[in-house]
C-alpha cells in the first residue's frame, strides 16, 4: 500500500470515529465546537428547515432518522421519478434515503451506503421501525463502492464527498455505478477560497465537512475526468450564515459554503471521440498496462488471442466507452489516443515506446 492510501486510511478512519460517536449519541457531537453543524446538531429539525427540507417531509421520516448531519437538500434538486433506483453516498441515519424511497414507490429501490458501521446500524433499526421495504442499507467506503456497475438512475448525497480523501475516486466510481445518463445530484460544502494550512490539518474541521472541501474548478475538473456532463455547481452564498456557527470565531465562512452539484453521466452515443491503440508501441502485457484499471467504465480489456504476435490484445468495449480520454492520458507508452468518432484511423500517430514493453 502506498503513503498516499495510508494517509487516506488515516483520514478516513478520524471520520469514520468522529460519525460513530455522533451515531451513538444520536447527532450531538460538537466535533468542530459548534452548536450546530454537519457533524451534528442538538436541533436537527430546525437546522434541516434551514436547508430546505418541507415540515412534511421532515414529519415523514422515522424519528431519529434526520440527525440534521446535511448542508442541503439533494431531493430538490434529484427529481425523482417513480420505479427509479437511487444511491445515497454517506447515507448516516437514512434521512435522505427514506424520503427518496417515498418518491420512487414499491417499484423503486434505495440503497444507502456508508463506512461508519454505528450509522449503518442506526440506519437499518430505522428501516425497520418505518416499515421501509424499498431501501437497503450496504457498510462500504464511497471510494470503493459495494454497488454493481451501471445499475443505478440516480445518486444522491448530503455533506459527504468534502470528507472523502480520494474525492476523484469516488467521482469515477459514482460514474462506474451510474447507468449511462444516469443523474448525479449532490449537496456539499465547497472551498471558496484557499484554506490556510492550519485548518486543513485540522482533523475536526475536517470532520466537521470544512477542511477537506475542494474548489468549485477542482470539482468541475474530476466530474469532467470521471464522465460526466451537463455539470452544473450552484453555491449558496447565504449558507455562509449557518456554516459560520459550525466552528464560531474560526471564520470558516470566508473558506467554505454550501452547494449544489449537479451532473449526468455520459451516454456512449453522445461521446465524439473515441480511444484508438497503436498497437506497435504497446506490449501488450495485462500484467503491466496501467490503463485497464484506470477506465472509469471497465471498458479496456485483455483477450487473449493465440492469432496475435504476443499471444493477445487489448481490446475497448466501446458500448461502454464514453469517451473521457483518461487511458490515452495514462498509457505509458502513449500507444492510445483519442480520435473522433467514425474517423478511419489508416495509420496510428507515432508514439514512444512503452515503458511495459518486453
Ligand atoms: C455529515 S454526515 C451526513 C449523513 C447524511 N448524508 C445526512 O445528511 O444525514 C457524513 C456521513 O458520511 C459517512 N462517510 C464519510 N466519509 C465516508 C466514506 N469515505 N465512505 C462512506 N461513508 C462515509 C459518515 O460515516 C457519515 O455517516
Ligand atoms: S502501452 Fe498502454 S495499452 Fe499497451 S500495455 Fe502499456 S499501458 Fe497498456
Ligand atoms: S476513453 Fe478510455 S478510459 Fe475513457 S471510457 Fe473509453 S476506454 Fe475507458
Amino acid at each position: 500500500m502506498s503513503m498516499e492510501n495510508l494517509k487516506a486510511d488515516d483520514v478516513r478512519q478520524g471520520v469514520r470515529e468522529n460519525y460513530a460517536a455522533v451515531a451513538r449519541k444520536n447527532g450531538a457531537c460538537g466535533c468542530s465546537g459548534g452548536a450546530t453543524s454537519c457533524c451534528g446538531t442538538p436541533n436537527a429539525e430546525e437546522t434541516s428547515r434551514q436547508l430546505g427540507y418541507s415540515a412534511e417531509e421532515l414529519a415523514a421520516v422515522p424519528d431519529g432518522a434526520n440527525m440534521g448531519l446535511g448542508c442541503g437538500n439533494p431531493q430538490a434538486i434529484a427529481a425523482l421519478q417513480p420505479g427509479e433506483t437511487v444511491l445515497d453516498l454517506g447515507s448516516g441515519g437514512g434521512f435522505d434515503c427514506f424520503l427518496a424511497a417515498q418518491r420512487v414507490g414499491p417499484q423503486g429501490h434505495v440503497i444507502g451506503v456508508d463506512m461508519t458501521p454505528e450509522m449503518l446500524s442506526k440506519a437499518r433499526q430505522n428501516a425497520v421501525s418505518g416499515g421501509y421495504a424499498n431501501v437497503e442499507f450496504r457498510l462500504g467506503e464511497i471510494e470503493a463502492l459495494p454497488v454493481a456497475d451501471a445499475s443505478v438512475d440516480v445518486i444522491i448525497s448530503n455533506c459527504v464527498i468534502n470528507l472523502s480523501p480520494e474525492k476523484a475516486r469516488v467521482f469515477r466510481e459514482a460514474a462506474r455505478v451510474l447507468k449511462p445518463g444516469g443523474r448525479l445530484a449532490v449537496s456539499d460544502v465547497v472551498a471558496i477560497a484557499k484554506i490556510p494550512p492550519e485548518m486543513r490539518e485540522d482533523m475536526a474541521l475536517v470532520s466537521g465537512c470544512i477542511a477537506g472541501a475542494s474548489t468549485v474548478p477542482e470539482v468541475e475538473a474530476m466530474l469532467q475526468a470521471a464522465g460526466f456532463t451537463n455539470i452544473a455547481i450552484r453555491v449558496n452564498e447565504a449558507s455562509r450564515e449557518y456554516i459560520r456557527e459550525w466552528a464560531p470565531g474560526r471564520g470558516i465562512e470566508e473558506y467554505v459554503a454550501s452547494a449544489t452539484i449537479e451532473a449526468v453521466k455520459l451516454a456512449p452515443a453522445e461521446r465524439s471521440v473515441k480511444p484508438v491503440l497503436d498497437t506497435r508501441h504497446c506490449s501488450v502485457d495485462p500484467n503491466f498496462c496501467t490503463v485497464i484499471p484506470a477506465c472509469p467504465q471497465q471498458a479496456i480489456e485483455y483477450v487473449k488471442d493465440d492469432e496475435e504476435p504476443i499471444g493477445g490484445r487489448i481490446a475497448f468495449d466501446l458500448e461502454k466507452c464514453d469517451g473521457c480520454g483518461i487511458c490515452a492520458t495514462v498509457c505509458c507508452g502513449s500507444a492510445i489516443s483519442m480520435q473522433p468518432v467514425g474517423r478511419v484511423v489508416e495509420k496510428a500517430p507515432a508514439a514512444p515506446s512503452c515503458c511495459c514493453q518486453r
